[in-house]
């Protein structure tokens, strides 16, 4: 498939946008400081917290799981690593139905899979790895082309 472009001029911190790229959902989410500093309270409920085993570029292959250039941007297949299904955006902290120790994160309605704001796998649940990372790039500060 084509890549897509993406332009990220209005995305304010603490949103996602959708895109689709090869008939798949893309997520692009603008990350807040508060967001990522929360991530780190979630490390040891993880199945692979490095994404070692995980499938992404080299340049995502950090905490972040984002380019350093922009590392509050994170881009990630919208698909659940499960069974495919395209989990929920939930960055609400401590909601009724996901518990008090959430921190953000996607969580996926088919059989209750969790994954943080790097797409990385809680323990416990059927998604047996942590969100995939596709290619991409920026063309300008404000554009990203994925694929
Ligand atoms: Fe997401 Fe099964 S498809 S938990």
């Amino acid at each position: 498939g084509a890549p897509v472009e993406v332009d990220i001029s209005k995305l304010e911190p603490g949103q996602k946008i959708d895109v689709e790229w090869r008939g798949k959902p893309v997520w692009v989410v603008n990350r807040t400081k508060e967001m990522i500093d929360n991530m780190a309270k979630i490390e040891g409920k993880l199945v692979d917290p490095a994404s070692a085993k995980s499938e992404q570029p080299e340049y995502a292959n950090n905490k972040l799981r984002s380019r350093a250039d922009h590392a509050n941007i994170w881009i990630a297949l919208g698909v659940c690593t499960h069974l495919g299904c395209s989990p929920s955006f939930r960055p609400d902290l401590a909601p009724a139905d996901l518990g008090a120790d959430w921190v953000g994160g996607f969580y996926c309605p088919c059989h209750g899979s969790k994954f943080d704001l790097a797409g990385r796998v809680y323990s416990g649940v059927p998604a047996p790895t942590n969100l995939v990372i596709p290619p991409y790039k920026y063309l300008t500060a404000t554009t990203v082309r994925v694929g």
